[in-house]
C-alpha cells in the first residue's frame, strides 16, 4: 500500500490518496492519528473514506507508519500484532466517548419563545443533571408563562437582551454551552419592518459568538431551512446539508447571514459550534401570528381563517417535541463544525392543512377567505434529514400530522387564557397589511 498526495481540504480536514497493488487509487480522510512509538516504535493512523454518503456503512483503515525526515507519515504498513490493534482499538474508543459532549449547565436564549421553552421542558423532563439558564428579552413572542411552571433551582430566568454585551459577560462564564433559539422569526413581519431582524438576529449572534470565544464555551446555533430558498412544486429534490444557501425574504437573509457568522468563528477562532436547520414546527404554545395557530385561534373567535396566495405553497410539518430531540441529540453528539438538517417527511400545502383544520373542528372546508399572498412568497420547503438520523440516530417520534394536529387544536381550544391577550392586536396588524 502506497500513499500520496497528502493534502487538507477547506475544512481543514487531512486526506490521504491510497494507491493499492492493482494501481487503484482512493481517497481518505485521516480520522486520527495514534502515537505508539513508546510501545510499538510506529505510529498508526485510522482513515475514513473521502466524499461517501454519511448513510452507507464504511469501514475503517488502520495502518502503522515511521514518520520520515519531513515530519509525515512515510509508506503506510499493514497492522502486523494483536497488541497493536488492541492498543488502537482503546485509543478509538477514548476518541468516540471524548466526541460525545455532556453539558451541565447551559444558557439557552430565547427560551421564553414557541421552540425554546419546549427545549428547556425537554431538558427538564430528561436530563436532571443539567441547570438551564434561561436568557429572553420577552418581546411580544416571549411569555414566561411558557416555563413558570418549572423555574426553580434548576431552571433559571434571566430577563435580558442577547445584543447586551456587558450582560453576556456577566451570565456566559461558568455555563459550558449556549443554545442560542433567540430571534425575530416571522416572515410577515419582516417585510413589514426588517430593522429588529439585523438587530436580534445578526448582532445577537455576532454578540454570542464573541461570548461562547472569550469564555470558551460550547455553541450550538438553531436555524431554519428557509436559508436555502425555495424549490418547485413538482421538483422530487429535498433540502440537504450541500444545497446552497438562496435566502427569500429579509427574515431568512438574516438567519442566513447568522450561520455564515457562525461557520466563520469555528474555522477562524475555532468556536466549538454545530447549526442545525430545521423546517416548520407546530405544536402548543405557537405565537398566534403564525399559520395554524392562527386559523385555529380564528375559528374559535368566529373569525374566518385566511389562506394567502393560491395556498398551494408546500411546508414540511415537523413536531416541536421532535425538533427538540434533535437539537439535544447534536449539541450532545454532533461533530463540531457540521450543520444538521432536522425534518419529519411531514410535507403538505398550506390549503390541505387549512381544510383539515375546519373539518376537524366542524366546520366546511370551504369555510375561509382568500387574501392577498406574501411579496416573495417561497413555494416549498422540504427536508432530507439523512444526515441527522443515520451519523447521530436521531428519529422523529410524531410521525402522524393528523393526531399532532388534533392535540394542537385541543391545547389551543382548552388554553384561551395563553393565547387570548395576543389575538386583536395581531388580526388587527394583519388585516393594516391586508391580510
Ligand atoms: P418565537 O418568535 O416564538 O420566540 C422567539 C423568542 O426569542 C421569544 O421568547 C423572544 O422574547 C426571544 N427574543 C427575541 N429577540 C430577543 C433578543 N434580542 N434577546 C433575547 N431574546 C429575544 O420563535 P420560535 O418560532 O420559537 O423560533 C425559535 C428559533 O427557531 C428561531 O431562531 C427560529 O429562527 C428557529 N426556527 C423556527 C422554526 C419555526 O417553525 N417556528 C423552524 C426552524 C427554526
Ligand atoms: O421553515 C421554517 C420557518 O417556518 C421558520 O424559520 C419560521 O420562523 C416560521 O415562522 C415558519 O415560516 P413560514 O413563513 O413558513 O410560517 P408561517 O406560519 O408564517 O406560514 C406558513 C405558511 O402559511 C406560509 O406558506 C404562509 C401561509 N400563511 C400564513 C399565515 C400566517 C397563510 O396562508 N395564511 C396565514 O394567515
Amino acid at each position: 500500500m502506497t500513499e500520496h498526495n497528502h493534502d487538507h481540504d477547506h475544512e481543514g480536514h487531512e486526506h490521504i490518496t491510497l494507491v493499492d497493488e492493482q494501481g487503484n487509487e482512493t481517497l481518505y480522510e485521516i480520522l486520527l492519528t495514534v502515537d505508539g512509538q513508546e510501545e510499538f516504535g510506529k505510529n498508526y493512523v485510522l482513515l475514513y473514506p473521502a466524499g461517501i454518503p454519511e448513510d452507507e456503512d464504511v469501514e475503517l483503515q488502520a495502518y502503522s507508519y515511521v514518520e520520515n525526515a519531513e515530519g509525515t507519515e512515510g509508506d503506510l504498513q499493514q497492522i502486523e500484532t494483536d497488541a497493536e490493534w488492541d492498543m488502537i482499538e482503546e485509543v478509538f474508543n477514548t476518541f468516540m466517548a471524548e466526541e460525545l459532549f455532556t453539558p451541565h449547565n447551559i444558557i439557552v436564549t430565547g427560551g421564553c419563545g414557541f421552540i425554546g421553552s419546549n427545549f428547556v421542558h425537554y431538558v427538564y423532563n430528561n436530563h436532571p443533571d443539567v441547570h438551564v439558564t434561561v436568557l429572553d428579552a420577552l418581546t411580544y413572542a416571549g411569555n414566561l408563562e411558557n416555563i413558570k411552571g418549572i423555574l426553580g433551582d434548576r431552571v433559571e430566568f434571566v430577563h435580558g437582551n442577547i445584543c447586551d454585551a456587558e450582560l453576556l459577560d456577566k451570565i456566559v462564564p461558568g455555563h459550558d454551552a449556549i443554545v442560542h433559539y433567540a430571534a425575530e422569526s416571522h416572515n410577515d413581519n419582516s417585510i413589514a419592518n426588517p430593522e429588529p431582524f439585523l438587530k436580534t438576529n445578526v448582532e445577537g449572534t455576532f454578540r454570542l459568538l464573541e461570548a461562547a470565544r472569550k469564555y470558551d464555551v460550547r455553541y450550538h446555533h438553531v436555524s431554519t431551512d428557509e436559508v436555502y430558498g425555495d424549490l418547485a412544486l413538482d421538483d422530487p429534490a429535498k433540502f440537504t446539508e450541500q444545497t446552497p444557501y438562496h435566502p427569500s425574504s429579509p427574515y431568512s437573509s438574516t438567519k442566513a447571514s447568522s450561520d455564515l457568522l457562525v461557520r466563520a468563528w469555528h474555522r477562524t477562532f475555532g468556536i466549538r459550534a454545530t447549526i442545525s436547520n430545521c423546517s416548520n414546527n407546530y405544536g402548543p404554545f405557537q405565537h398566534v401570528e403564525k399559520f395554524i395557530p392562527r386559523q385555529i385561534t380564528n375559528i374559535l373567535e368566529g373569525l374566518r381563517p385566511k389562506l394567502y396566495g393560491n395556498g398551494e405553497n408546500v411546508r414540511d410539518w415537523i413536531h416541536t417535541d421532535d425538533h427538540s430531540t434533535g437539537v439535544w441529540t447534536i449539541l450532545t453528539k454532533g461533530r463540531l463544525g457540521e450543520t444538521y438538517l432536522i425534518g419529519a417527511n411531514g410535507e403538505r400545502n398550506n390549503i390541505t392543512v387549512l381544510r383539515d383544520i375546519l373539518t376537524v373542528m366542524g366546520k366546511s372546508p370551504d369555510d375561509f377567505d382568500w387574501v392577498k399572498d406574501r411579496p416573495g412568497h417561497d413555494r416549498r420547503y422540504a427536508i432530507d434529514s439523512t444526515k441527522l438520523q443515520t451519523e447521530l440516530g436521531w428519529k422523529p417520534t410524531h410521525t402522524d400530522f393528523q393526531k399532532g394536529l388534533e392535540q394542537t387544536i385541543k391545547w389551543y381550544t382548552d388554553n384561551r387564557a395563553w393565547w387570548e391577550p395576543a389575538k386583536a392586536a395581531t388580526e388587527a396588524k394583519y388585516k393594516q397589511q391586508g391580510q
